[in-house]
């Protein structure tokens, strides 16, 4: 086993850790997460290399930026998949996150038109509303005398609100309201068993994944995917009787379920968007399923890496108060006491700068991945069909080649926004693959944490972990992010 892996990379010339037997480079990379595997290969390897996951098969890891380019966007159509394990998400298979091929492609380009800048704009009165709720929660708490504050949960609260109104159209306030019942089947959907027996299957016997749908097994819990498949069903049939002026995904998702065109003004992100598949796939609209695992999905991909970057950004702006004062200063000078909207909040261009910062520094997903569906010739370098493509998210910002003094958290580094190479910053990904809900998110970054900017101070205190510890599967997921809060009068 151990040689014919070896073997493969070798004729491919690609250097790399030497595998376990059957496990491969697996105890590396549990025991340090994916982001410090990421750099010790990186030192020890280059920016191409190959290791080995288990049973499932090989993968190159590529933090070069022109093989990237080439794969992310030239050569795209050769790489459009990722690694997706088939039958194992239960509702979430149709979410277009897990979807391949020109099923994806079919998938994507209906719910696209949901993330215009149109029809973020007409959701923008939704986060806002959820951010006043977080501030006011936030406020209670501070005059309360409780001025030091998880910023994991109350982040956690504002998220879980601004999903459910713009996912599924449900106004909860679960900052106040933890115990709906809608709130806990979501926060119960959210956490996933990680040790579960079935994640053992997945790598040890991947070949028995077919068996996982016949047997009913998924990673979600049967009751809670019942329960969302019940809401979402009275949900839409409301809808197919009520209110067709709403937006929210849902409501945009059943319009293209009846392939109603979108008469709304175009996309205006070239990789927002994505070419309509050009095969025979000719089924029209998007059927219950898709719209379900999509509603699903976006709350799946939404929930903790919006938490986290709203912590971990607040973390930093605590950590250096000459930024925080800075960004302070900007949102006084450009907005004052007006009211905050999607449009106003784009002129304050210090915000981006240290949401990015943070985003680079702190990418919450630590890698993203492609599958070769071609023999595809790269830079050079024959990758086969069927070849895994890692993308080392979290490697590439801190390649000391990319980012100078990448350690330290500098906002000013996007100071000017064509500085950099894009292949250098993908804490999205890139091309047409990218992040469907990067706009909608930059939105509600930034109109929460620049009205917690304006309203409250925030430093570290005795209780503050200095750097956060962070979790080392999954997402780059710090354990706890406690912040002292004072108000500004
Ligand atoms: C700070 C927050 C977020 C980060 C850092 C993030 C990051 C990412 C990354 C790295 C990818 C993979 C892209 C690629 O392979 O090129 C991705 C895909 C995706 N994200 Fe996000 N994401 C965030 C928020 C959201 C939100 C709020 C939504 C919900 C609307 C969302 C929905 C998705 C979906 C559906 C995909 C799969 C797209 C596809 O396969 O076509 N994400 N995200």
């Amino acid at each position: 086993m151990m040689s014919r892996h070896h073997g493969t990379f070798k004729k491919l010339n690609i250097p790399g850790p030497a595998p376990w037997p059957i496990i491969g480079s697996l105890i590396e990379i549990n025991t340090g997460g994916f982001q410090k595997f990421q750099m010790d290969c990186m030192r020890k390897y280059g920016k191409v290399y190959g290791f080995y996951g288990g049973l499932s098969p090989m993968t190159i890891e590529i933090g070069d930026k022109e093989m990237l380019r080439i794969i992310l966007v030239k050569e795209f159509a050769n790489f459009t998949d990722r690694i997706v394990f088939k039958g194992f998400n239960g509702d979430v298979d149709t979410g277009i996150n897990n979807l391949s091929g020109d099923h994806w492609r079919h998938v994507r380009s209906k719910i696209t038109p949901a993330f215009s800048t149109g029809k973020l704009r007409k959701m923008a009165p939704l986060i806002d509303h959820a951010s006043d709720t977080l501030v006011e929660s936030l406020m209670r708490n501070v005059k309360g005398g409780n001025d030091v504050i998880e910023m994991m949960e109350v982040y956690g609260g504002y998220t879980m609100d601004v999903i459910c109104s713009t996912a599924f159209g449900i106004q909860i306030d679960s900052q106040n309201n933890p115990n709906d019942e809608f709130v806990t089947n979501a926060r119960k959907f959210l956490n996933l068993k990680l040790a579960s027996p079935l994640i053992l299957v997945l790598i040890f016997l991947p070949k028995l994944h077919f068996l996982m749908p016949l047997m009913g097994w998924s990673f979600l819990d049967k009751d809670i995917q019942a329960f969302f498949r019940r809401v979402t069903t009275t949900l839409l049939a409301a809808r197919i009787a009520g209110d067709k002026s709403r937006v929210d995904f849902l409501q945009l998702m059943k319009n293209a379920q009846y392939e109603k065109e979108d008469s709304d003004e175009e996309d205006d992100n070239e990789y927002i968007s994505v070419k309509k598949p050009s095969t025979s796939w000719s089924r029209k609209g998007i059927t219950f399923d898709e719209i379900l695992g999509n509603a699903e999905t976006f709350f799946f991909a939404g929930y903790e890496t919006t938490t986290i970057t709203l912590s971990m950004a607040s973390y930093y702006l605590a950590m250096y108060p000459e930024y925080q004062d800075k960004l302070r200063q900007e949102l006084l000078d450009k907005i004052g006491s007006k009211t905050m909207t999607y449009d106003n909040i784009r002129d304050v261009e210090y915000l981006e700068m240290v949401i990015n910062e943070t985003l680079r520094i702190s990418p919450p997903a630590t890698r993203t991945d492609r599958v070769c569906l071609k023999d595809t010739e790269v830079n050079g370098i024959k990758i086969p069909a069927g070849m895994n493509i890692s993308v080392p998210i979290y490697g590439i910002h801190h390649d000391p080649d990319n980012w100078r003094d990448p350690e330290k958290f500098i906002p000013e580094r996007f100071a000017e926004k064509d500085s950099y190479d894009p292949m250098t910053f993908l804490p999205f990904g890139y091309g047409p693959r990218i992040c469907i809900g990067m706009r909608l998110v930059q939105m509600e970054l930034k109109l929460s944490l620049a009205k917690v900017i304006r309203n409250f101070r925030i430093s570290i205190s005795s209780e503050t972990q200095i750097p956060p510890e962070m979790m080392k599967l999954g997402l780059l997921k710090p354990k706890t992010v406690k912040l002292k809060l004072e108000e500004i009068k």
